[in-house]
């Protein structure tokens, strides 16, 4: 069922928390599970992740993907962040149930909705990041539950 990667990220969460004045911060939810999962940044003058931290109202997988995907972006560059997809998390985490893989797209998404709010904070345009969305259970709406 879940990876041992899976239930460790779950039952000891890295970077839980959250980031007095964020350089970026990122909500996104999934209206169909009611998961929501919260990202912050905080970026250095040279475009490096220093920290990362997370706030997850949701499942198991939805907890274990947060964390996985704030150490994957931690001490990475912002263009290093964008590549960090929600397979990349998977993989990080060997893998999820199919019926979990949309918990890893929140974590992709949220990632996506930080760096939004960073540079838009900062008046700078981002190349490949195309504008989050709050809700992405529209996506996978073929996805049984
Ligand atoms: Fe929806 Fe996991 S069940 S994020």
């Amino acid at each position: 069922m879940y990876s041992e990667k899976v239930m460790d990220h779950f039952t000891n969460p890295r970077n839980m928390g959250e980031i007095e004045n964020p350089s970026g911060v990122g909500t996104v939810g999934n209206a169909k599970c009611g998961d929501i999962m919260r990202i912050y940044l905080d970026v250095d003058e040279a475009g490096v992740i220093r920290e990362c931290k997370f706030k997850t109202f949701g499942c198991g997988a939805a907890v274990a993907t947060s964390s996985m995907a704030t150490e994957l972006v931690k001490g990475k560059t912002i263009e290093e962040a964008l590549k960090v997809t929600n397979q990349a998390v998977m993989e990080a985490l060997d893998g999820l149930p199919p019926v979990k893989v949309h918990c890893s797209l929140l974590a992709e998404e949220a990632i996506h909705a930080a760096l939004w709010d960073y540079a838009e904070k900062k008046g700078i345009t981002i190349e490949g990041l195309k504008k989050p969305k709050n809700d992405i259970h529209e996506e996978e709406a073929e996805e049984e539950y």
